[in-house]
């Protein structure tokens, strides 16, 4: 039974080669039961229409629908430890000033005053602050939103006497980030994310990771269309062939967990099933490229007779990361070690929570251009053993003309793995616009996390528009 045949059902459909859980299976160190297990669900085969890609209505929708319910990542909370510390999260035309206003207590305010509606901290900026001070005449308030002073008090009796608080959005902290929430009556985070995906996300444990490497950079295209580029394995061959010889690409697993997290797991150390029998298991040793090859020092090692290439990375990454970053990776199995997980968290995030490949990935819609995407890249480490952990990364901020390689700590060869993504994005974009078809078409299992997310999509678009309302947010 195969698909050329026509005799499979819908869904039934996978890569004739060996699955990532036989992979998986031959491993020396046993993988988990949540690695170890599949939650593909087929979701119909349908076109998927471009306007939501091409329409700037369609991002106002999503402003006034999406946005406002769902829950995002604001922050770490390592980069707000010490109370008084702040971030701002902007999210489309919304601002937030994200404080740790008490010592088990974080705060996310709308970042608007409320006497004339200046910002009250700049977007994008962070920093210490006592209190949190207009810039333009004044008024200020407590970390806790509530109000500490109008200057000139005598001539604002109308204000004074009636709502004088910060409006705040909901706040959760899980896996070391601090969500947020505009909507009063969302779901808890953990309904959310649904039982499953909280336990996976859970075993994670990322919030005993740090961020050594923060880097980002404005995308020409539209964010969904963004964020797909990175929802499957199957563009490896023809956007990264360098990539492929050390890769399991077309015969990645793809998952789905309720409406709001899905996921992909692509094992390395294993030639493409497109290069079946033209590379040596030396060969995909001298292929291997890692998103965190600090360790590695540029050394291959030389296989013995009857090695396999997974297993001799997994053993001697394993031995070199620890050494070199003062961790202990004992209770990893090979595959979270090795293996690119990613984790799509609707509506903004990726975790890459393994450990040779330990990526974040936020985008954001730009404001003012539904065809801009503000996209973020985050590289964790576990947090040493001993010793103080390292600070957060500030982020960097590439121009538009620069490579990802230009990076300071970037791994150039995963640099260059991303700049082929966005030269991807230029084109789809503008090939989007310029088609006569409608929208676009799907794989039923490589690209069900596409069709996942933009059926999430579909469902908050369908809803009323729910702007943050004042009368809700505000405490008094
Ligand atoms: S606008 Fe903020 S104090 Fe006047
Ligand atoms: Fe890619």
């Amino acid at each position: 039974m195969n698909i050329e045949t026509g005799l499979l059902q819908p869904g039934q459909a996978r890569c004739p080669a060996e699955s990532t859980q036989e992979i998986i299976a031959r491993d020396a160190r046993p993988a988990p039961a949540w690695a170890a297990s599949e939650s593909y669900e087929y979701l119909g085969s349908q076109d998927i229409t471009k306007d939501r890609y091409t329409e700037a209505s369609f991002a106002h929708a999503e402003f006034e629908k999406l946005w406002t319910r769902t829950w995002q990542v604001a922050c770490r909370e390592d980069q707000i430890a010490e109370v008084g510390d702040y971030q701002v999260y902007d999210i489309g035309p919304y601002s937030f000033v994200v404080v740790r206003s008490d010592d088990d207590e974080i705060k996310a305010h709308f970042n608007a005053c409320l006497h004339r509606g200046t910002k009250l901290k700049p977007s994008a900026s962070e920093g210490f602050a006592l209190n949190i001070k207009c810039p333009f005449h004044g008024w200020t308030w407590n970390l806790d939103g509530s109000l500490k002073e109008v200057p000139e008090k005598w001539d604002f009796s109308h204000f004074t006497s009636g709502k004088t608080c910060l409006p705040e959005a909901k706040v959760a902290r899980l896996g070391g980030f601090v969500w947020i929430n505009m909507d009063p009556d969302s779901p808890s985070l953990e309904d959310y994310l649904g039982e499953e995906a909280l336990a996976h996300l859970k075993a994670w444990k990322l919030e005993d990771r740090y961020i050594y490497l923060h880097v980002q950079k404005s995308y020409p295209a539209n964010w969904k269309l963004t964020m797909e580029a990175f929802m499957e394995a199957y563009h490896v061959g023809d956007t990264h062939p360098q990539v492929a010889p050390a890769n399991g690409d077309v015969n990645s697993q793809y998952d789905i967990y309720g409406d709001h997290v899905d996921r992909f797991i692509s094992t390395l150390g294993v030639v493409s099933p497109k290069l079946a029998g033209k590379y040596s298991e030396q060969d995909i040793i001298e292929n291997f490229t890692m998103g965190d090859s600090s360790a590695m020092g540029g050394g291959k090692p030389q296989l013995k007779e009857g090695e396999r290439a997974r297993q001799v990375m997994a053993d001697m990454f394993r031995g070199m990361f620890e050494k070199a970053t003062n961790t202990d990776l004992s209770a990893f199995s090979d595959t979270e070690l090795l293996d690119t997980y990613s984790y799509t968290f609707f509506p903004n995030l990726f975790l890459f929570p393994g450990i040779s490949l330990p990526m974040i990935y936020r985008f954001r819609p730009d404001a003012r251009d539904h065809r801009r995407t503000i996209y973020e890249v985050m590289f964790m480490r576990p947090k040493p053993l001993t010793g103080p952990v390292p600070e957060n990364a500030s982020v960097e901020v590439l121009a538009d003309h620069q490579s990802f390689a230009e990076a300071k700590g970037m791994d150039p060869g995963f640099g260059h793995i991303l700049d082929q993504d966005t030269d991807n994005l230029y084109a789809q974009q503008e090939g989007l616009e310029a088609s006569a078809k409608p929208g676009i078409t799907l794989g039923d299992y490589q690209e069900i996390r596409v069709r996942h997310f933009e059926q999430a999509v579909d469902k908050y678009i369908a809803m009323d528009a729910k702007l943050p309302d004042w009368t809700r947010l505000q405490r008094g």
